[in-house]
């Protein structure tokens, strides 16, 4: 079999030698090599992302996977997209990221690749690549990590930061208790250990098969971790050969197993833009309606931090994404392939839950349906997300006056005042805060509660915006609403004082006001403007798609079959 890289090492004579001495030039002779598969291996390591921290130990044992195959291993980095670092939001960079190992790709001699990814981003980032190229691909994360302890508890990641950050702002917690939880919260490198948006991710990945079975929820410092890294390069190198592809994994039946396993493990609401955004990379289209439908059917079954009460040690010692992929098995495309070169059916036929407080039955499920509710009205006419599981039940239906931010400095000054004219019964509205309004979608969308109402015993209220949330956080919080404030949805029309409606039953948020009035305020509307005339962020508002397109730019996504093409390059002198 004839490789891809047999364009740059073969071929003509010039441009081989060029090429065959790069590789002596690193000390690798290529009669060592040559005629093998040349194995990439994407790796988002940084110092200035302590999630995927471990990644260089993981990339060294894929590489001894990928050497007993009989491939050539070479690694190259990327950015890096670290969740507490990146400001506003790592996901202002994901598109980036994506064009990053995208191109990558294209313009080198590779055959396979392995991507490495750990912190929310770097998965959905990396798995559109993987799909617009179309080479043989499988990913491998750094897993969720170790476990802090305070005073006897364990600290789960984000969850506890936000619930004992509200126990600051009440007044409940001191600022020596306060540096006591800070000392125990970073436990280790490795992603969050709640199931927010990494561990969904990964979760995700594994279900659209994408990843080896079993391998997501490995804690980052657990030993089965590096051997899974060298089953995993063992694997790419079978995968080139088999010419195995994204295409014939990255399926729509695929993706609808993906989301349903999204349900299931209640799982980050930011999970619905990145399935989008990845299935956009192979022509599927994915509407929120989907999902919506998809949800009423799926039982959700994990009883994870932040709509359940553990943490991902507890969820792969019961079986991890396998055991819940069994527990769903009847609603799911058990004929989909795998990057193991197995079906998914395959993949799971003795999976089982070991432990029933963690992943329990579909039988008795922790919801029966709808862990993630999609919302329409004319708040929301292009939709809006809510995390029904980590909601307050007796907010799901709710009516209340707006008392509206016009953007996340507004909120900031004003939310803790002790003149803000709130109570229980507000609906806390943030504009500006969507995809083009920051630029880049943050997680802006949880609101903190008023510290008036948490000091008077309120721990929760609705909150609107067109921002997300992240993965770890909980509350009655909708979210992604679409059209953003920013290009004049009617949230950027809500003043304060307007009743809003929520029926999460009944799938609607409604501004209850009049028409007319809607349209009065609409013509006397401005958009905001941006202070970014340049740059990566120009680009970003230039082409970002809103939210329930997935927010990938247009001109990424394959508009006609010819654009599913991955132009490679053509192979000249450098
Ligand atoms: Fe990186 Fe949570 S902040 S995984």
């Amino acid at each position: 079999m004839k490789y891809r890289s047999a364009q740059w090492f073969g071929g003509r004579e010039e441009l081989a030698f060029q090429n065959r001495s790069a590789l002596r030039a690193m000390g690798l002779n290529p009669d060592d090599y040559l005629g093998k598969p040349v194995i990439g291996l994407a790796n988002s390591w940084s110092e200035l992302n302590n999630c995927n921290g471990n990644l260089r130990d993981v990339a060294d044992a894929v590489k001894r996977g990928v050497l007993l195959e009989g491939g050539l291993p070479l690694e190259f980095p990327t950015i890096s997209l670290g969740e507490e670092f990146m400001k506003p939001s790592a996901m202002l960079y994901r598109n980036l990221m994506a064009m990053d190992v995208e191109e990558t790709l294209r313009a080198n001699p590779i055959d396979g690749v392995v991507l490495l990814c750990n912190c929310d981003k770097t998965t959905p980032a990396q798995l559109m690549a993987a799909a617009s190229a179309d080479l043989p691909a499988i990913q491998i994360n750094g897993g969720p990590r170790a476990i802090g302890h305070w005073r006897g508890n364990s600290v789960g990641s984000g969850t506890d930061l936000w619930k004992y950050s509200d126990d600051r702002r009440a007044g409940r917690l001191s600022l020596e208790e306060w540096h006591e939880i800070e000392a125990s919260y970073g436990c280790g490198v490795g992603a969050c250990n709640t199931m927010g948006t990494a561990s969904t991710m990964t979760s995700l990945s594994e279900a659209l098969g994408m990843m080896l079975p079993g391998t997501a929820s490995i804690p980052a410092t657990d030993a089965r971790r590096l051997q899974a890294a060298t089953a995993t390069g063992r694997r790419i190198v079978q995968l080139v050969r088999e010419d195995l592809r994204p295409s014939r994994i990255l399926t729509p039946k695929a993706f609808d197993n993906a989301i349903r396993t999204l349900l299931a493990l209640g799982g980050s609401t930011n999970a619905i833009v990145h399935l989008i955004a990845m299935a956009g990379r192979r022509g599927i289209r994915l509407p929120l309606e989907r999902f919506d439908e998809l949800s009423k059917s799926t039982p959700f079954l994990v009883n994870l931090m932040p709509s359940g009460s553990h943490l991902m040690d507890a969820f792969d010692s019961a079986g991890g994404v396998s055991a819940v992929l069994a527990e769903i098995r009847s609603l799911l495309h058990l004929d989909e392939m795998t990057v193991c070169g197995r079906t998914l059916g395959e993949n799971i036929a003795r999976s089982r839950s070991f432990d029933r407080k963690v992943i329990v039955s579909a039988e008795q499920p922790l919801l029966s349906g709808g862990s993630l509710a999609v919302l329409k009205g004319n708040l929301a006419p292009n939709g809006a997300i809510i995390k029904a599981s980590a909601a307050s039940p007796h907010l799901l239906k709710h009516v209340g006056p707006a008392l509206v931010f016009r953007d996340y400095e507004d909120m900031l000054n004003r939310i803790d005042g002790p003149d803000l004219p709130v109570t229980g019964d507000s609906v806390l509205v943030l504009q500006n805060a969507g995809p083009k309004g920051v630029p880049g979608f943050p997680e802006w969308g949880s609101i903190p509660v008023p510290s008036k109402l948490l000091q008077a015993g309120i721990a929760d209220l609705v909150r609107i915006s067109d921002s997300r949330m992240s993965g770890t956080a909980f509350g009655t919080v909708v979210l992604h609403v679409t059209p953003e404030a920013a290009v004049g949805g009617n949230l950027a029309l809500v003043q304060d004082g307007d009743l809003i409606q929520l029926d999460v039953a009944g799938r609607s948020l409604e501004l209850l006001v009049d028409a007319t009035e809607l349209e009065r305020r609409r013509a006397a509307w401005k958009a905001p403007t941006s202070r970014h005339l340049r740059g990566y962020p120009k680009l970003y508002i230039d082409h970002v798609l809103q939210a329930d397109e997935g927010c990938d730019f247009d001109f990424l996504r394959p508009e006609s079959e010819a654009a599913l093409e991955f132009i490679h390059p053509l192979v000249g002198r450098s």
